[in-house]
């Protein structure tokens, strides 16, 4: 039997880019919607050889005539600006995105007949948290206009759960990190913020140094912890979480990472092993809004969806990232 096709926003992106792969290995159609305000062209056309429709979410027409002319089954939501700095400077940018954006999506879904959502959403929700591991029925209190705009979003899909019947799947991730393994697709951000990368960066000589921020947090190396989880390992969870709605299942929320935690030392020093490089490391001080331990609980995706992480060691997840940065960079 064939399998429906997939409507994949932000497909063009690190993260959508993976789960667009995962879909096509599963036997599903996909057609993406991307903006390419972050997302590459060649990666949707060339190297993922998927439909791509260049448009915004926040678009209706365009949303109306692509739910006409393509038989979409369900919706993959990736799309959405993630830069938590610049979402405290221009928080318009952000509610505009990332809520109206996505209701002007939902909107249209509902207007096409669809009800079944994944939807990508963040650990950034929690805000400071109050345990770790991380449960998803921790409070959530986001500290950031990006958190919130996710929160935000979160709540519409519970109020059209029970409005609508409208069924979702919200993934909240940790750290996102590594590159699928066959080196094609990886992570390009521009500009890039994230440890993992610009740690890289600096092994290929890209720059000069990485920046610890704080190395006095109440932590055994007194750097920041977060929860690394292989995108490839996201992307297969996106696959599982479609097929629970697929299947009929109820509007559920997951966490999505590892349980476990690693330093900002912990990783400079891994990758040191991985590349080989120096890597320069250069101390500073704390940057506001940085939670000294990030870790969640993924232990309901595990039951429920029978999720079981493929690469949870971070040495894997920095190898295949330097794979895919040398390729990319050389
Ligand atoms: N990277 C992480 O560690 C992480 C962690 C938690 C949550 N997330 C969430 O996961 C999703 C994907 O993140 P990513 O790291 O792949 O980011 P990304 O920037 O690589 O991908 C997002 C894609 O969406 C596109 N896009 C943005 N707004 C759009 C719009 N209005 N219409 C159409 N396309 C639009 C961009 O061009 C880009 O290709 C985001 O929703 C992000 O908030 C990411």
């Amino acid at each position: 039997m064939t399998k429906p096709t997939i409507l994949v926003t932000g497909g063009a992106g690190y993260i959508g880019s993976h789960a667009v792969l995962a879909l096509q290995r599963a036997g599903y159609g996909v057609v993406v919607l991307d903006n390419l305000v972050y997302g590459h062209r060649e990666i949707a056309e060339k190297v993922l050889n998927v439909k791509l429709v260049v448009g915004d979410t926040g678009d209706r027409a365009l949303l109306d005539n692509l739910f006409n002319t393509h038989n979409i089954a369900a919706v993959m939501h990736f799309a959405a600006y993630a830069y938590v700095g610049e979402s405290v400077q221009t928080p318009d940018k952000y509610y505009r995105n990332n809520v109206v954006g996505t209701l002007t999506l939902l909107e249209a879904m509902l207007a096409a007949g669809l009800n079944k959502f994944v939807f990508s959403s963040t650990c950034a929700t929690y805000g400071v948290p109050k345990t770790i591991p991380i449960p998803e029925d921790h409070t959530q209190n986001p500290i950031n206009p990006y958190g919130m705009s996710k929160l935000m979003v979160e709540h519409i899909l519970s109020d059209f759960d029970r409005a609508y019947d409208f069924r979702s799947v919200r993934f909240r991730y940790f750290n996102a990190a590594g590159a699928d393994p066959t080196g094609q697709l990886g992570e390009d951000h521009n500009p890039e913020t994230h440890l993992i990368p610009l740690t890289l960066f600096t092994a290929l000589g890209r720059r000069e140094s990485i920046s610890i921020f704080g190395t006095d947090y109440p932590t055994p190396d007194g750097t920041c912890i977060r929860d690394y989880i292989h995108v490839s390992d996201l992307a297969t969870a996106h696959v599982l979480g479609l097929e629970y709605l697929l299947q009929g299942g109820k509007t559920e929320v997951f966490n999505l990472g590892n349980g476990s935690g690693f330093s900002v030392k912990e990783v400079i020093e891994t990758a040191r092993e991985v590349t080989g490089e120096e890597i320069k490391a250069v101390e500073q001080e704390r940057r506001p809004g940085d939670p000294p331990m990030l870790v969640g609980s993924a232990k309901k995706a595990r039951k429920i969806l029978n999720w079981n992480p493929e690469y949870p060691n971070v040495r894997e997840i920095l190898a295949h990232a330097w794979q895919w940065h040398q390729k990319r960079h050389q």
